[in-house]
């Protein structure tokens, strides 16, 4: 890889910037193909419905009442709207993007949906704008293949994470390695292809970084590119001996 880590997260800004304010829903892929139902989506502006996901992490998360989640590249919002409504006012759930335009874009989603249990925050996935051990659930929707040092983006998700808690990622991985023509192609990047990780290693940074019991919860498609759902534990505390 020729790029910069930096260099990396310039591109997929820029490109997610344009996404934010050119795209539209008629123009996105059909939600039902990434496992959202019709009727869960029926409440949430357009604007906030933006087929960029690869998956429905929501749905696999067993999020319950009063949870704090936690959503890494939070777009325009659809995850943290669908989270919302599983936690209820006595929870919360926070977004974080580190593109401005994404950021505006889900604010102005969350005013029309009158959510007082929502934020979102600026920041990178890989230095989380959010303190340790507060979460209970970190979910993410087609975002971790977008940063360059996946080891990071999980060593912050067992930091946030209260012992016990638990990630749910919908992500795109390979079947292998990608050619260097791809992965230095900076198009590539902010297209979810060429950050994307083989299956096993893409596991494995999950328990480098000391994530416990990683299922694989679903597979989408198959081929060079596909995307998964992937459950993956923050350990309990240990017991105390008296
Ligand atoms: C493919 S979109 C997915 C958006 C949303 N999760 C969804 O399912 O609709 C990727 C989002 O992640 C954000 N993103 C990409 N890399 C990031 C990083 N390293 N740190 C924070 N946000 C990032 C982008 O700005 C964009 O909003």
């Amino acid at each position: 890889m020729t790029q910069t880590d930096e260099e990396i997260h310039t591109t997929v800004r820029a490109a997610y910037a344009r996404v934010a304010v050119t795209s539209s829903s008629c123009c996105a892929p059909d939600p039902t193909a990434l496992g959202y139902h019709p009727e869960e989506l029926a409440d949430l502006p357009d604007e906030a419905v933006m087929g960029l996901g690869c998956g429905n992490p929501v749905a696999l998360a067993d999020i319950e009442e009063g949870d704090t989640v936690l959503d890494l590249g939070s777009g325009g919002g659809i995850d943290v709207f669908l989270a919302a409504r599983k936690t209820g006012a006595a929870g919360r759930v926070i977004g974080v993007d580190m593109t401005p335009e994404m950021l505006q874009r889900a604010e102005v989603n969350a005013g029309r949906l009158g959510l007082d249990n929502v934020e979102f925050r600026r920041g990178l996935i890989e230095e989380l704008p959010v303190a340790d051990a507060s979460v209970d659930v970190t979910i993410s929707n087609c975002v971790i293949n977008l940063a360059p040092d996946k080891r990071r983006v999980f060593a912050e998700v067992l930091r946030v994470l209260r012992p016990g808690g638990r990630l749910v990622v919908s992500d795109i991985v390979t079947d292998g390695p990608l050619p260097e023509s791809v992965t230095d192609d900076p198009a590539a990047w902010a297209s979810c292809v060429a950050g994307a990780l083989p299956r096993d290693e893409y596991l494995d940074a999950m328990r480098a970084a000391g994530l416990t019991d990683v299922d694989v919860l679903k597979q989408d498609g198959s081929g060079p590119l596909f995307s998964i759902t992937v459950r993956a534990m923050k350990p309990p505390a240990p017991e105390r001996s008296v």
